[in-house]
């Protein structure tokens, strides 16, 4: 019999690191393993819905580098769930650096379109900018302190050197620049690139392959891996108010012997554990930081709880009877022609909040789809657009869209939006490298409690979660993999020859 068998295991949310988690201990012998979920779904921010009869994703949406360094795509490979284009060799071996090129359509406020030739030398300079970002992490170096105040010297740096030979276009330029701002603030799920560190910019790295989409829709991962775990493994909507360890539960008693940890919930119900893996998302432990634990997380977690960056970015879904965008369109950028500051924020939200909107993705194949556009807005802007009822945002965006295209009876059909601010279990979408933040604010976030050192029982408080991951926080792989990693350091310390003496059951 493995030592640890009985160990009495809690993991705390399920989404793709709980999932992911408890999946492999259960396979390697662990049976006493629970998850509790605030909500009575399991999949958190993977999340497939549907606008009429079309499926469209509320949360994620790619795999993000899909060759086999990724485990989501050698899973989604396994469960036969990816189209042979997105499995083959040629797409594994696509370098996109995090930037797939997307095939534009560029629109502006006066309700004309852009032409690629005068808006290039503007895409150019971004994606060269945006490569000098991601260096600055590996080369110890960081002129400015965030990316925003970097892009913007250096881009109006060339602007004023090199494009002066007509203001027209300068101008058309710098606005279109602001828009890929906006792009990146969404990209990073950040309010402004000017909360974005420039020296931990570059600690996310890609993988190669061409990111691809679940034709069943992302959930259908969550199905399958669901489908491996034992039945009754997740207890639905027991939200955990307090997760009460170092033995300070004092009716914590199970016949025999005590676990060090109980896990209460808001319903007031009680659940012991020896080991509780929290895989709640950065947002809910910002909000929450003084109360989830009890005693109090060390100081160095909940500093860098506060400074680690989660912001908003929401999706708004669209459809269409007729296409205004080319055939061959897989993106359209909304440049407003009175913006060439620079700015990625809205002055005046409650009146602008749309302005944040940089444009919208195609959905694709039109063949399955119709013509459904998802567009996408970042920032506090977009948590303003969340309090919106869906009947405003329609009218809201029916007008840019009218006045962009210069066509007044274009009408989308129906419209649906994500809420991720205002979803109580998320508090915001994903995690960004906020201005004043290091790799070691992320290693203290996926430390587990005790500290090392202490004589207390080891193991009693774990963190798992896209937040917890060095280089690939903010997505599914990346949450995928710290629940694993995870679940190995229960297995390692209950193989090891340490962990057989600590931690007899
Ligand atoms: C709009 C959007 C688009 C995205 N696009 C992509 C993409 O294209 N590609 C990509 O790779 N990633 C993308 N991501 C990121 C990706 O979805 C996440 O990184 C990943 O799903 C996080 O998994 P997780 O298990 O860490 O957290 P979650 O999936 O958030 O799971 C956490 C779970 O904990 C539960 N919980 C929270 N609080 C409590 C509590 N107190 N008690 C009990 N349970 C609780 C929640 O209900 C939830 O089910 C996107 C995210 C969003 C929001
Ligand atoms: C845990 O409890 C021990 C004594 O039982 C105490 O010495 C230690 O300080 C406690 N740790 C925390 C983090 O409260
Ligand atoms: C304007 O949009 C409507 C509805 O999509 C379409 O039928 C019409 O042809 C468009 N008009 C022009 C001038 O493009």
């Amino acid at each position: 019999m493995m030592a640890g068998q009985n160990a009495n295991i809690l993991i705390i949310g399920c989404g793709i690191a709980g999932i992911g988690a408890a999946q492999r201990l259960i396979r390697h012998g662990f049976n006493n393993v629970r998850v509790l979920e605030a909500t009575s779904r399991s999949g958190g921010r993977i999340k497939t819905g549907s606008l009429g009869s079309n499926i469209v994703e509320i949360g994620a949406n790619w795999i993000h580098g899909p060759s086999q360094e990724n485990p989501v795509f050698r899973l989604a490979c396994q469960y036969q769930l990816l189209d042979k284009e997105s499995m083959s060799e040629e797409n594994q071996a696509v370098e996109v650096g995090g930037h797939p090129p997307f095939i534009p359509n560029w629109f502006s406020s006066s309700g004309r379109k852009l032409d690629s030739e005068m808006m290039a030398p503007a895409s150019e300079l971004f994606m060269t900018l945006f490569e000098k970002c991601q260096e600055f992490h590996d080369s110890g170096e960081e002129p400015l302190p965030t990316v925003g105040e970097y892009f913007k010297r250096e881009a109006l740096k060339v602007a004023n050197e090199e494009w002066n030979e007509d203001q027209t276009t300068k101008k058309l330029r710098l606005a279109y620049l602001g828009t890929l701002l906006k792009v990146e603030c969404c990209v990073s799920g950040t309010h402004t690139m000017d909360d974005v560190g420039l020296g931990a910019f570059g600690m996310y790295k890609t993988l190669p392959g061409l990111d691809c989409t679940f034709p069943g829709g992302y959930e259908g991962l969550i199905k399958h891996m669901m489908n491996e775990l034992p039945k009754d493994t997740v207890l639905y909507n027991k939200p955990v108010k307090c997760i009460h360890w170092n033995n300070t539960y004092k009716q914590s008693s199970q016949k025999g012997r005590t676990c060090p940890v109980t896990v209460e919930c808001i319903s007031g119900e009680t659940f012991d554990a020896d080991h509780v893996i929290v895989t709640i998302p950065l947002g809910y432990l910002k909000k929450h930081q003084h109360t989830l634990l009890q005693p109090s997380m060390p100081l160095r977690k909940l500093h860098s709880i506060q400074r680690m960056g989660f912001g908003t970015n929401n999706k708004i879904f669209l459809e269409f009877e007729m296409p205004f965008w080319d055939e061959d369109c897989e993106a359209i950028y909304l440049v407003w022609e009175d913006e060439s500051a620079l700015a990625d924020i809205v002055s005046d939200v409650k009146m602008a909040w749309v302005r944040k909107l940089f444009g919208f993705t195609v959905l694709k194949p039109a063949e399955t789809f119709g013509h459904v556009l998802c567009g996408w807005i970042a920032g506090h802007e977009s948590e303003y657009m969340e309090t919106l009822t869906e009947l405003e945002v329609l009218n809201t965006i029916t007008q840019v869209i009218r006045r962009f295209t210069g066509n007044a009876t274009i009408a989308p059909k129906k419209l649906l939006r994500s809420q991720w601010f205002l979803d109580p279990y998320t508090c915001g979408s994903y995690t960004y490298v906020a201005k004043g933040c290091s790799d070691f604010d992320i290693d203290n976030l996926a430390e587990p409690l005790p500290l090392p050192g202490s004589k207390d029982q080891p193991l009693q408080v774990m963190f798992a979660g896209e937040a917890t991951h060095r280089s690939f926080f903010s997505t599914v792989h990346g949450a995928l993999i710290t629940g694993w990693r995870e679940a190995d350091r229960l297995l390692s310390h209950y193989t090891t020859p340490a962990g057989l003496v600590t931690s007899k059951l």
